[in-house]
């Protein structure tokens, strides 16, 4: 058995592997087998130490798919060899083994291979609470999307497309804007050699958006904030180039407009709520609404590696561990 053993925070070569023993499952959990593990940015904030979220030495990742191979005292609904699915708070997700609560698990359908369910948990019930839990996006409407072509960007695209809203997205290169398009943007900007908010002004002739998804924080909250249409909503949900400086609520007020901050783990919390965002994603990847793309794939000693591709903006889609 093997796991990613953070020792300290820092670069992505303090990612490394280790020998462990997972013992017997106790009361409520099950001991899995993990398939695939999925690659997150969140894993880069804490094994940055940008967030302080997981005690060293620890496991880092929020989420994997696997099998049960053995279940505790008092766990009804799960047994041996049972797929199943998961993202958690409580980290510990790059691993061979593991041990975890029951009631966190998720089964999965046959519609369902451990790919893309390793690839998606986490990246699409972002994109369900994006887009049903905070205001939701209306067809007709349009919205923002940065980083379009990532793991969350392409996913989220795909939705919005089909839900009948017009998507802009940004995106840091030509390839990636190329996937960005394939995934339903209408249209695409290069924001690493364009001025977003000018582009974004011209294409709404001046009206703004209705929603931004900005998961970029520094290089783009002003921009964001500048094309949104009167009453327009920001949501940031996540911060790739770094954290977005104190901001006066004050501002605000110059368009009635709103801004979100949630953070997935929040809306996942209540296991009924969160089987049936899971239920949608699956209903969604199942009827050809959203394709995971997986862009990477490495061994799980590959973590540090896959970090630093991620990092670098080297990768589109989702990015995998493969156990
Ligand atoms: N709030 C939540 O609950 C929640 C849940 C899931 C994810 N998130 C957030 O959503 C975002 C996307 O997550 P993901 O895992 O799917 O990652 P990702 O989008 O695949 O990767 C991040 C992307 O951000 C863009 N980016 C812009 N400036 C960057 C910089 N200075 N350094 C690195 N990347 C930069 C890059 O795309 P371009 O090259 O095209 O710019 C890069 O590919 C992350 O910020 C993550 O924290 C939040």
């Amino acid at each position: 058995m093997k796991a990613i053993i953070l020792r300290n925070y820092g670069g992505p070569e303090e990612l490394r592997v280790e020998d462990v023993t997972v013992g017997a499952p106790g009361a409520g959990e099950v001991r899995l087998r993990q398939t695939v593990i999925g690659i997150n940015f969140h894993d880069a904030y804490v094994r940055s130490g940008l967030y302080k979220t997981l005690a060293l030495p620890g496991i880092p990742g929020v989420e994997a798919a696997g099998i049960v191979e053995a279940v505790g005292e008092g766990v009804a609904g799960f047994k041996q060899g049972d797929r199943v699915a998961y993202v958690t708070g409580a980290y510990g997700a790059y691993a061979s083994h593991r041990l975890i609560a029951a009631a966190k698990l998720i089964r999965l359908p046959d519609t369902i291979d451990d790919r893309t369910a390793g690839a998606m948990m986490v990246k699409g019930l972002t994109v369900q609470m994006l887009l049903t839990k905070l205001r939701p996006l209306q067809r007709g409407e349009t919205c923002l999307i940065h980083a379009a072509a990532g793991g969350v960007g392409q996913m989220l695209t795909q939705w919005a497309h089909h839900l009948g809203a017009t998507v802009i997205g940004t995106v840091g290169n030509d390839a990636k804007a190329g996937l960005a398009r394939a995934n339903g943007c209408g249209h695409v900007i290069v924001y690493t050699r364009e001025n977003f908010a000018a582009r974004v002004t011209e294409i709404t002739g001046g009206k703004g958006v209705h929603m931004v998804f900005d998961s970029v924080g520094a290089d783009t909250f002003e921009g964001s904030l500048a094309v949104l249409a009167s009453q327009g909503v920001l949501v940031n949900f996540g911060q790739s180039a770094g954290p977005i400086p104190p901001f006066a609520p004050a501002r605000l007020a110059a368009k009635s407009n709103a801004l979100w901050r949630p953070i997935l783990f929040h809306y996942i919390e209540d296991a009924g709520e969160r089987q049936r965002m899971a239920d949608a994603l699956f209903a969604a990847v199942a009827g050809g609404i959203v394709k995971v793309e997986i862009g990477a794939e490495f061994p799980l000693e590959g973590a540090g590696e896959a970090h630093r591709a991620m990092e670098a903006r080297a990768t589109t889609g989702s990015t995998i561990l493969k156990v």
